[in-house]
């Protein structure tokens, strides 16, 4: 088999067979390929797409070039949940310890930020005393006890992902339907994932910037997940904002206890039992999405999800005095309030501008190498289709600097007020 020949067939439109996808994958990982030819493959990906059974393929390759996790020894159907980038997403924070505490076992391994989307890890490690360090035994031994443990990026988990990612990154061809989905897909198979629910967000913020586009994901994504034998489910979910009020790690921790003591945001509440309802069902605990939910309300409502949460921070050495003592959690040296500089209603909140500006305030890595402030970072007062008064704060912004002129110019010039303004829709649909 040669490489050129399965490049100008995808080049000419036609379908590669398993033996080439698997030839490509395992030669380019190993090195017997190289970036040019495997970067223009990538280019023909994206100009022919691929079937089905294509990306299925690549898929299950990508995922058998690196090591698994075996979650076998977790008793139960383990159902993980995936976001494609969000803004201030606190959803895991408070979804974890709700599906948790109906019996859901959650396994999580998750990573660091970087950019303008957080990582779970950053936001929990903010909590003095968490630590996501623990042995494999551990992680099992807490699931099975307590159904919730979270942990870090152990072992080399689709090293094929890792380079063909870089190489997209840096040849043009990152927006490929079929690369992306097989790229996500890979991750949470080989994270060790029964059943998998996707968060994909569109708007001026996300990967995708229209809804048609995210459609086409989420319906690639959960193809895959049949194919492979996973149960997978996908809503489709508006990024034109910030998700609920508060963006930077500890601001976060903070908004995800009001959660699940039962006073979120509506937006966070509303996705947290959208996504968490098909988990609980997908584990086998409800027999439809209404008994799901009413399980969750239950859960949310009797204090269960607030306990569970308490004792996971326990469990990884955090001080889950913070529920009770929100003031123990990081806090920065100054807050100053943004004033509208007219009347009218709440247009528009660009999230991944905000998000920038939360990361220059320090709440986020613009590099790998950066370190993260987790006391930083903005909590708004206000959200699209919100009226608003001249003078009147649009949000606050959470700072251990007087230096913050930037971040001012970039709030201002990213949130827009007009005469008039309808709230989006967060929930668009969902793909199954
Ligand atoms: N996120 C991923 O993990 N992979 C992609 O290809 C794009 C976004
Ligand atoms: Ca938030």
């Amino acid at each position: 088999m040669r490489m050129v020949d399965i490049i100008t067939k995808k080049r000419d439109g036609f379908s590669l067979s398993p033996e080439e996808i698997r030839f490509f994958i395992q030669g380019y990982v190993s090195g017997k390929i190289p970036d040019y030819q495997a970067s223009a493959l990538a280019m023909a990906i994206f100009f022919r797409d691929m079937t089905d059974s294509e990306i299925a393929e690549l898929t299950r390759a990508m995922v058998a070039s690196g090591d698994t996790v075996d979650l076998s020894a977790i008793a139960g159907i383990k159902v993980d949940k995936h976001s494609t980038g969000g803004v201030g997403d606190t959803t895991t924070l408070v979804l974890a310890p709700l599906v948790a505490a109906v019996g859901v076992p959650v396994a999580k391994m998750s990573g660091r930020g970087l950019g303008f989307t957080g990582g779970t890890i950053d936001k929990l490690e903010s909590i003095p005393g968490f630590s996501v360090e623990m042995t494999g035994e551990q992680f099992i031994t807490h699931v099975n006890g307590d159904h919730i443990a979270v942990i870090g990026q152990t072992g080399d988990l689709v090293p094929a992902d890792k380079k063909l990612y870089a190489l997209r990154d840096v040849s043009g061809s990152i927006e490929s339907i079929p690369l992306i989905a097989s790229s996500i897909m890979s991750k949470k198979i080989a994270a060790g994932a029964d059943a998998i629910v996707l968060e994909v967000t569109c708007g001026e913020g996300a990967f995708m910037k229209n809804e048609e586009d995210a459609v086409r994901l989420a319906d690639t994504m959960v193809r895959i997940g049949k194919n492979v034998g996973r149960k997978t489910a996908a809503v489709i979910t508006d990024m034109s904002q910030p998700l609920g009020y508060a963006i930077g790690n500890a601001l976060e921790i903070k908004e995800a206890i009001d959660t699940l003591k039962g006073h979120g945001p509506s937006d966070l509440e509303e996705l947290v039992f959208e996504l968490g309802s098909r988990m609980v069902q997908f584990a086998g605990k409800a027999e439809n999405l209404d008994d799901a939910r009413g399980l969750l309300h239950q859960a949310l409502e009797q204090g269960h999800a607030l306990n569970k949460f308490k004792q996971f921070v326990e469990n990884q050495g955090g001080d889950a005095g913070v529920v009770d003592h929100p003031e123990r959690l990081p806090q920065a040296k100054y807050q100053f309030e943004l004033p509208a500089t007219d009347s009218g209603f709440v247009a528009g909140m660009n999230a991944d501008q905000i998000g920038l500006a939360a990361m220059l305030l320090g709440a986020g890595r613009a590099t790998k190498e950066d370190t993260i402030n987790y006391a930083t970072g903005i909590v708004l007062n206000k959200k699209i289709g919100d009226s608003v008064k001249k003078g009147e704060a649009l949000l606050t912004i959470h700072s251990d600097s007087k230096q913050i002129d930037q971040v001012i110019d970039k709030l201002y010039q990213n949130i827009t007020i007009s005469e008039q303004a309808r709230k989006p829709q967060l929930i668009h649909q969902i793909i199954h």
